[in-house]
C-alpha cells in the first residue's frame, strides 16, 4: 500500500512564518509528512517553479442574504464556493442573518440547511445580530457560541441592520461573557442619512454620490465611537472593511494604546476608488462599484497599503456581495435610477481577492509571499477559531493548499468567472501571479481552472472560540 495518497513535489512551501523548499505527504485529507523527497503516493504533483501555499480563506464573504423586495443575491453557496475555489481558496465564511422580529437560531438553521450539500469547499458561519432581543442576548447567542458559532457580526448603518450605541454595548457585553469576538461595520447612520437627503435635494443623485454620502469622516467617526464603546465593555472587537487613512488610523490608534482592537481591509481599497462609480459619464454602470464603506482615491488607497506593511491588518478579505447589473437599471433594484441610495451595496470579489492581491502586493514587492500567506489565510483561521486544523501547511493541517505560479501574466475578464454575477469590477485589470491547482481536504479540487469538485464536497465546519475574543 502507498504511503500517501498524494505528494506535492519540488515546490517552495510559504508560510506565515518562512518558505523552505519542501515536498509534502498527504493522506486521509492531512498533511502528514513535509520533508526532501517524499516518495511512495498513489499520485504525485509536479511543484517545480511553483508556490506552494496554505488554501486561501475568506472570512467576510455575503451568500445567499435576503438585500430587499425583489432583489436576489448574485451567487448561491453552490456558486459562490466553485467560484471562490476558482480564485484559489480553501475556505469561505459567510454570514447567517437574523432578521428582526425573527429568531437568530431560527436564521441559522435555514441558512445551514441552504449550505449543506452545495458547497465545493469547506465554510462556517459567523452571526449577524439585527434584533438584540433578551432572548437573543440572553439564550440564544450564548448557546450559538457553545455551537461553534464564535463569531458575529453588527451594523453602525443600515436601515434594517443598525443597532442602537446601547445595543451596541449590551451585544459586547455578551461577547465578552461568552468569548465570542465581534466584526463592527463602522459607518454612522445618521450622518448618512443627513447626507443623502441634503445630496438628493440638491438633484445629486446618480451611483457617484453613494461615495459623498458616506465620506471617511463618517467611517471614521463610527470607528472610534465602536472602539469607545468595546473600551468601556473591556471586549475585543474586529473592524472589518477599513476603507481608508481615517478609520485606519483609529485602529491604529487603538493598537497603539494595548487595546484588543483589529482590523480588516478589502480588495476594492487598494484597487478602486470613488470614480468608479462615476460610469460612463455618471450612467448607472457606476452601480456596479458601489458598496459600503465605499472605495475612496490614491492617498486613500496608499494609507490602506501602509496599514497592511504595518501590522494594522490582520485580514485582507473580498467582502463579496455580489448583485448582476444587465436587466435592471442599477442591480437589480427598479428605484435605483432614482437615487442611489437604492443601488444595493456590495460587489463580487471571492474570485479576485488573491490574484489581485498577490499582484499588487507580492509581484509589486509592497509585501512579501508570507505576508500575504498571513493576511490571506492564516490570520483567517487564528482569528476565527479554525487554527490549527486550517489556515497553514504542517504535519497535521487538513490538506487545503493553492500552488501558485508567481510569474504567470492574465488578464481578468468576466467571461472567465465562476460567481453568478455578470460582470467584475476587475474587467480588464492585469496581474502577475495565478492560482493553477487547489487542494482541498486532500484532493484535487481546481486544476489549471478546471473545477473538479462535486457540490457537496466541501463542509460546513464548527469553530473553536477565537484566541483573540476576551480571556477567561
Ligand atoms: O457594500 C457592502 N459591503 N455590502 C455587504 C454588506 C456589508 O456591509 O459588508
Ligand atoms: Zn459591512
Ligand atoms: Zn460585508
Ligand atoms: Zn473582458
Amino acid at each position: 500500500m502507498a504511503d500517501y495518497d498524494l505528494a506535492i513535489r519540488g515546490g517552495t512551501v510559504v508560510t506565515a512564518g518562512d518558505s523552505v523548499r519542501a515536498d509534502i505527504g498527504i493522506r486521509d485529507g492531512r498533511i502528514v509528512a513535509l520533508g526532501d523527497a517524499i516518495t511512495g503516493a498513489t499520485r504525485e504533483v509536479d511543484a517545480t517553479d511553483l508556490l506552494v501555499m496554505p488554501g486561501g480563506i475568506d472570512s467576510h464573504v455575503h451568500i445567499e442574504q435576503p438585500s430587499g423586495p425583489g432583489i436576489v443575491m448574485a451567487d448561491d453557496f453552490e456558486s459562490a464556493t466553485r467560484a471562490a475555489l476558482a480564485g484559489g481558496n480553501t475556505f469561505v465564511m459567510p454570514f447567517a442573518l437574523q432578521e428582526r422580529g425573527k429568531s437568530l437560531r431560527a436564521a441559522v438553521e435555514d441558512y445551514k440547511a441552504s449550505a449543506e450539500g452545495r458547497c465545493h469547499i469547506d465554510t462556517a458561519f459567523h452571526l449577524i445580530i439585527s434584533d438584540p432581543t433578551p432572548q437573543v442576548l440572553g439564550q440564544e447567542l450564548p448557546a450559538l457560541v457553545k455551537d461553534g458559532y464564535t463569531s458575529f457580526k453588527v451594523f453602525m448603518t443600515y436601515d434594517d441592520l443598525v443597532l442602537s450605541d446601547r445595543e451596541l454595548l449590551e451585544v459586547f457585553d455578551v461577547a465578552r461573557r461568552e468569548r465570542a469576538l465581534v466584526m463592527v461595520h463602522c459607518e454612522g447612520y445618521d450622518a448618512i442619512r443627513f447626507m443623502t437627503e441634503r445630496l438628493e435635494k440638491a438633484g445629486q443623485t446618480e451611483p457617484y454620490y453613494h461615495g459623498a454620502s458616506r465620506p471617511q469622516v463618517v467611517e471614521r467617526e463610527a470607528a472610534h465611537r465602536a472602539i469607545s464603546h468595546a473600551q468601556l465593555v473591556d471586549v475585543p472587537i474586529m473592524i472589518v472593511h477599513v476603507s481608508g487613512r481615517e478609520a485606519m488610523e483609529q485602529v491604529k490608534w487603538a493598537q497603539d494604546r494595548g487595546f484588543k482592537v483589529y482590523g480588516e481591509t478589502c480588495t476594492q481599497y487598494i484597487t478602486l476608488t470613488e470614480d468608479d462609480m462615476k460610469g460612463l459619464n455618471m450612467d448607472m454602470s457606476g452601480s456596479k462599484y458601489v458598496c459600503s464603506p465605499p472605495p475612496r482615491d490614491e492617498a486613500s488607497q496608499d494609507a490602506i497599503w501602509e496599514g497592511i506593511q504595518q501590522g494594522v491588518f490582520q485580514t485582507f478579505s473580498s467582502d463579496h456581495c455580489p448583485f448582476r447589473y444587465e436587466g435592471s437599471d442599477g442591480k437589480q433594484n427598479p428605484k435605483a435610477k432614482t437615487s442611489f441610495r437604492w443601488v444595493p451595496n456590495g460587489i463580487p470579489g471571492v474570485e479576485t481577492r488573491l490574484p489581485v492581491f498577490f499582484s499588487e502586493g507580492v509581484s509589486k514587492g509592497r509585501i512579501t509571499a508570507e505576508q500575504f500567506v498571513a493576511l490571506t489565510s492564516t490570520n483567517h483561521a487564528r482569528m476565527y477559531g479554525l487554527y490549527p486544523r486550517k489556515g497553514s501547511i504542517g504535519v497535521g493541517f487538513d490538506a487545503d493548499i493553492t500552488l501558485w505560479d508567481p510569474t504567470c501574466k492574465r488578464t481578468i475578464h468576466q467571461s472567465d468567472m465562476q460567481h453568478g454575477a455578470d460582470y467584475t469590477p476587475w474587467e480588464g485589470f492585469e496581474v502577475t501571479g495565478w492560482p493553477v491547482m487547489v487542494i482541498a481536504n486532500g484532493k484535487i479540487a481546481m486544476d489549471d481552472g478546471k473545477i473538479l469538485t462535486e457540490p457537496g464536497q466541501g463542509q460546513v465546519v464548527e469553530r473553536d472560540i477565537s484566541p483573540f475574543a476576551a480571556a477567561p
